[in-house]
């Protein structure tokens, strides 16, 4: 098939964490009021094109950073990006690094995580919209689209930018930081890195049979490290702001990636999943 042909396929969510909230990354930019049976997003949406690519950009913490973690509306941003028509999910979240070799100012593409926030809404399938019936129990091994991360691992290595190919992202309610004792204890389960985000969005994108995959930011040590600076609101925003430029470039340089890859199998797929999951 043309490229050109499979480029009517996909349509790119962009969730942007902090730090990357208002990217001037997209052509033919127009911003969009939602709203959503769940609620509404955390902001409006910016409609646009990257490299040709229709894309949908939304800040994860609305555009003044002012929603706390666990305030995030995270049914409504996937609901909205759905809505949307989007096929695709990318999004970029800064994080505590849990281990020695990942360093501040290192780019990890997530493949895994471990879930330790509380009360957040999981699931669409509560009844909260009529036109959803019945449960759903999404089995959400692998949770990150291996197709998208390959993409994106690849066309990392294509641009020389330095990432490590996997994580396993601990995700904490904030927004308080870890005590020493918990950054120890997440360290011993395996954990590679932690932010305070990264769930529910990753599995909710599952249950929206959309392909989701995060590009995390190191941005600290959290307070494990003996001899290290601990994680502050400060030291967050410093390294984040002086390492976007990079999450931005493996963005962009992956949705032109996307572009030539098809993905009908991998859309019917995710799709497939959700409709065999949901018990009426
Ligand atoms: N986001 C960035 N750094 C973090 C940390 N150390 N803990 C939780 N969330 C974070």
């Amino acid at each position: 098939k043309k490229i050109e042909d499979m480029s009517l396929h996909i349509k790119v969510g962009i969730i942007g964490g902090t730090g990357m909230d208002n990217p001037d990354i997209m052509k033919n930019r127009e911003e969009k009021e939602v709203d959503t049976p769940f609620g509404k997003p955390s902001d409006k949406l910016i409609t646009g094109e990257i490299s040709g690519v229709p894309c949908v950009l939304l800040a994860r913490h609305g555009r003044k950073h002012d929603i706390l973690p666990s305030e995030v509306n995270y049914r409504a941003n996937i609901w909205a990006l759905k809505q949307e028509g989007c096929t695709q999910i990318i999004v970029s979240t800064a994080t505590g690094s849990l281990r020695e070799d990942y360093k501040p100012g290192d780019l990890v593409i997530l493949d895994n995580f471990i879930d330790r926030t509380h009360g957040r809404k999981q699931t669409f399938y509560d009844g909260s919209f009529a036109e959803l019936e019945g449960l759903c129990h999404i089995p959400v091994e692998p949770p990150y689209c291996s197709k998208l991360r390959e993409v994106i691992i690849k066309t990392a290595e294509k641009h020389d930018i330095f990432c490590h190919p996997k994580g396993t992202i601990m995700a904490v309610d904030g927004p308080r930081f870890s005590s020493k004792a918990e950054s120890l204890m997440f360290r011993q389960w395996g954990a590679d890195i932690i932010s305070m985000t990264t769930c529910p969005e990753v599995v909710l994108a599952k249950e929206a049979g959309i392909s989701y995959a995060g590009i995390a930011l190191v941005t600290d040590y959290d307070c494990w490290r003996p001899n290290t600076e601990h994680v502050s609101h400060g030291l967050v925003l410093k390294m984040f702001k002086s390492n976007i430029g990079k999450v931005i470039k493996l963005m962009c340089a992956s949705i032109e990636t996307m572009l030539k890859e098809d993905w009908t199998t991998t859309i019917k797929l995710n799709r497939e999943l959700v409709e065999q999951s949901v018990w009426k």
